[in-house]
């Protein structure tokens, strides 16, 4: 009997191997079943914000098309690294036991092993479709190894009433500028009483959220990076990183509570949209949750790029989300049948609108009612394809180990543990340990 099952999941393999057109009889509505079995597929997904409910009703719609495959929606943690420790174990275990995995933007290069080539189940025009700096980000030694779900980049979020009552016409431009503000409001909120009220919220927890935060922060102070892409060189160690990061330290306890060394997205979202805050570093999807009709803050906000560093420009770090199918499912056909429904045109639209999930398909950018719903995503269309990578390819399979050493960095010159020039000289040194490897 084991012998027949291994036998199975051999052919199981073997056949997800073959690179075949996997279009099959059962369509519905365009919606592509790509095999005729029973199959369960369970999918582990995100659950920041109303992700888990979007990838759910995805699930419900997947299932009435497609009625001889069910689909389980798993929840896994919100924070990257506890998420990347699941999966892991999973993979280590080549369990069977999750077929779809929502993986970041920067893990392509690290987990490809344990990924199938998603490019046979799609069209060349449904690949044609999404951004190509995507697509190729996903593509690890010649395999799509997840199709692109939805993008991100780091936004400011301002309070539009508060810098109206504080007398200021525009969000500000620079970091100097947006420390002094927040000080003025806050300030002033607090005078009237509102003792929660803080200038800053972002992401200070030793975690990827800190990583992003603080890429952008370098970048746009010295035009440097983590790990440069093209030539990588290591570039953490210079004057203008190590005052982007004197000055964030700077921010916690004044305009940013004592707790923010501890905050992901929902924790800095929660001030935020709880009116406690004057601005926010967040992802897009912190926009229409901000909007909701429970909203406390609805219809007194907007988003901008974020503020320039001393090198006058901004910086966004790429984030994003793809979904990928375990080399250990069972199922490949049916789980390759559920990532290509959930990353579809239809379902990119309706999260877009529902949820101000950024299409990794280009022409929804232009699509009226996606506009209608956030617009800034036609507005600030620069700010989402000028974004800073981390440097996951050049890195991998060893990005994490690069991504933990940088924020541990970060973090301890935030929680006031090391100066940032002792911090900078020492990342440097054990990034180039990683990068020898
Ligand atoms: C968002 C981004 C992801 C990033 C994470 C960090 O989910 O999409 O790429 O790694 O935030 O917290």
């Amino acid at each position: 009997m084991r012998k027949f099952a291994a036998f199975l999941l051999v052919l199981a393999l073997v056949v997800s191997i073959v690179p075949t057109a996997r279009i099959s009889a059962q369509d519905d509505g365009g919606i592509k079943c790509f095999t005729d079995e029973e199959a369960t597929v369970v999918v582990a997904a995100g659950a920041v914000g109303i992700e888990l409910q979007l990838a759910q009703e995805a699930a419900e719609a997947f299932m009435e098309a497609c009625p001889n495959i069910t689909v389980n929606v798993l929840e896994t943690p919100d924070m990257v690294q506890d998420r990347l420790g699941l999966y892991l174990q999973l993979f280590e275990a080549e369990s069977p036991d999750v077929d779809v995995f929502q993986i970041d933007v920067i893990w392509p290069g690290d987990l490809a092993e344990h990924l199938i080539d998603l490019r046979p189940y799609l069209t060349d025009e449904e690949v044609a479709a999404h951004f190509p700096a995507i697509i190729q980000n996903n593509t690890v030694d010649g395999k799509l190894v997840g199709i692109p779900w939805f993008t991100d980049a780091g936004l400011l979020y301002y309070r539009t009433d508060l810098l109206e009552k504080y007398g200021y016409d525009a969000p500000p431009a620079t970091w100097d500028e947006l420390t002094e503000m927040a000080q003025v409001i806050q300030d002033g909120e607090r005078a009237e009483g509102n003792d929660e009220f803080w200038g800053f919220v972002w992401q200070g927890n030793a975690y990827e959220g800190l990583t992003c935060d603080a890429l952008e922060w370098e970048y746009s102070e010295s035009d440097t990076q983590i790990i440069n892409p093209e030539t990588g060189e290591i570039e953490v160690n210079n004057e203008g990183t190590i005052r982007a990061f004197e000055r964030a330290a700077s921010w916690v306890g004044t305009i940013s509570p004592d707790g923010v060394t501890s905050y992901a997205e929902e924790d800095a979202r929660n001030v935020w949209q709880a009116g406690n805050a004057a601005f926010m570093r967040n992802w897009p999807y912190a926009y229409s949750l901000g909007n909701a009709d429970d909203s406390p803050i609805k219809g007194l906000f907007d988003v901008a790029p974020l503020p320039a560093g001393a090198t006058g420009h901004s910086a966004a770090t790429l984030g994003g989300w793809q979904l990928a199918v375990s080399r250990y499912s069972e199922h490949p056909d049916a789980a390759a049948a559920v990532a290509v429904y959930m990353t579809s045109y239809d379902e990119q639209k309706r999260r877009a609108i529902v949820g101000s999930y950024n299409p990794t398909i280009m022409s929804l950018y232009e699509d009226p009612d996606v506009l209608e719903a956030v617009p800034f995503f036609g507005s600030l269309y620069d700010v989402f394809i000028n974004t800073v990578a981390r440097p996951s390819t050049i890195s991998a399979p060893h990005y994490n180990e690069v991504s933990v050493a940088y924020f541990t960095a970060v973090h301890s010159i935030l929680t006031g543990e090391q100066d940032a020039a002792t911090a900078m000289e020492l990342l440097e040194l054990d990034l180039a340990d990683l990068m020898a490897q």
